[in-house]
């Protein structure tokens, strides 16, 4: 059984006092007294009672004044107050109910209507609370439910943008590599047969040295000499950049890995050297900025069961980070302090045991603040300016790695020094995990 509630009767009348106190203990509630108002307030924010009676006439605070205080009080406000007045007395019933009481007996009492009126007003105070706690208790879940909508939004749009640039990026490689592969093709022959031209005209030259002056002008006009030595040049830098061009284009396509939505085992530096391709433009030297030195460190790995392109994703959010806490930290350093302490990403791998491997990414940047550290894998969370940044690439890194991959995603920052984020995950997927993973997908 419940503890019986517990009232509060104030009177400066020790009879009525002892009445009500007898009736209502008669009724099964439990009761407490005070003789005047200023004891009332005390004893209630002591002893919170479930319900106060309180009498109109009383010395030094009367009545009204009490319930005032009591209702301007946070620890008391909520506690039901029910006057009790004289039976004529229709105007102090008006303003006691102005107070914030909740109802009035008048005296002198019937027993039963008293107790009636009491469980009346306990009755409607326990709905309230009640009603309260559901409502509080249906907000929290609606608001969690909202976040999470808004969330599964945010990964729906998100993915849809980095499908789209998968996409992208998968066409534009398509593209490029037919015509990229017929000129480097091409270039092996063209060089073959200038060195023909080439020998050939040495031939010539050789049993003819002195050919009629017409030759002889025109061989000087343009240069003869010089054509032949840059024509050999100029087909090795070519040859260079075509190679150069199906690197890149080798690296799109394994970025994008459009192809590939499934786990496969794969390895993961050639995952990390694609997204460094993708990012290459903002790592060189700019009028603004300065280089930025990258530093590979990198263990023997084995094939490691991933999602090839959500996990190239995660990497570029973090590297794309990097460089950003690198460019902020630069436009608050001089010159010198640039020169003697220079930008940095170091990406080191590594075998933690024989289930899983580490990538770890370390900037010499800004740092993360203290007070933000914690802050960081929330959604929408930035410190970038608006149109900058979304806040989102963290919080998907994180959700790529933990929960699609089974892993970790922990950093270390220092503000000031720098930040190293580290990666690791499994090397194989367990049963168990792929299970899960394919009905979260
Ligand atoms: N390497 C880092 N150095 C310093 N601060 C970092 C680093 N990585 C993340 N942060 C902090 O974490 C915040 C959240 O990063 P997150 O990638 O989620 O969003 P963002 O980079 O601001 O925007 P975007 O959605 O475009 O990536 C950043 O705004 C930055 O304050
Ligand atoms: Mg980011």
């Amino acid at each position: 059984m419940s503890n019986p509630d517990l009232i509060l009767v104030v009177d400066d009348t020790p009879a009525n006092l002892e009445v009500l106190s007898e009736a209502l203990t008669d009724g099964g509630f439990e009761v407490a007294i005070a003789t005047d108002g200023e004891l009332a307030i005390s004893q209630a924010q002591l002893c919170l009672p479930s319900l106060i009676l309180l009498d109109v006439m009383m010395p030094c605070i009367d009545g009204f004044e009490t319930c005032r205080r009591l209702k301007a009080d946070k620890i008391t406000q909520d506690i039901p107050v029910i006057f009790m007045t004289a039976l004529a007395d229709s105007t102090d019933k008006i303003k006691g109910l102005n107070l914030g009481a909740v109802d009035y007996v008048t005296k002198p009492f019937q027993e039963a209507e008293l107790i009636a009126r009491v469980k009346t007003q306990l009755k409607l105070r326990h709905l309230t609370q009640n009603l309260e706690q559901q409502v509080a208790e249906r907000t929290e879940e609606l608001t969690k439910a909202l976040q999470q909508v808004q969330q599964s939004q945010i990964q729906l749009v998100q993915s849809e943008k980095m499908a789209a640039l998968g996409q992208l990026v998968a066409g534009i490689a398509h593209e490029i590599n037919n015509p990229v592969n017929f000129i480097h093709g091409n270039l092996k022959h063209l060089e073959e047969y200038t060195q023909i031209f080439l020998d050939f005209l040495q031939l010539y030259q050789k049993y003819y040295p002195n050919p009629v002056e017409e030759i002889q002008e025109q061989a000087e006009e343009v240069d003869l000499e010089f054509v032949q030595e840059d024509a050999v040049k100029m087909l090795t830098s070519m040859k260079i950049g075509t190679e150069r061009i199906r690197q890149i284009v080798l690296s799109l396509r394994n970025f994008s890995r459009i192809d590939e939505a499934d786990f496969k085992a794969v390895d993961i530096h050639e995952g990390i050297e694609s997204t460094l391709m993708i990012l290459q433009h903002r790592l060189k030297a700019k009028s603004e900025s300065p280089e930025i030195q990258l530093i590979r460190e990198y263990d023997k790995l084995p094939p490691v069961e991933c999602y090839p392109g959500l996990l190239n994703q995660a990497l570029m959010n973090i590297l794309a980070n990097a460089i950003d806490a690198l460019e902020e930290f630069n436009t608050k350093r001089t010159y010198q302090q640039i020169e003697d302490n220079p930008n940095r990403i170091i990406i080191r791998t590594s075998v933690i045991n024989s289930q899983s491997i580490e990538i770890s990414i370390a900037d010499n940047g800004s740092g993360i603040p203290e007070h933000i550290q914690k802050r960081i894998f929330d959604p929408f969370f930035t410190t970038k300016p608006i149109g900058k940044g979304t806040g989102m690439g963290m919080s998907i890194s994180y959700q790529i790695i933990t929960e699609k991959h089974g892993g970790k995603l922990k950093f270390y920052s220092q503000p000031g020094q720098g930040t190293e984020f580290m990666i690791q995950i499994p090397i194989y997927q367990s049963i168990e995990n792929l299970s899960l993973l394919i009905s979260c997908t």
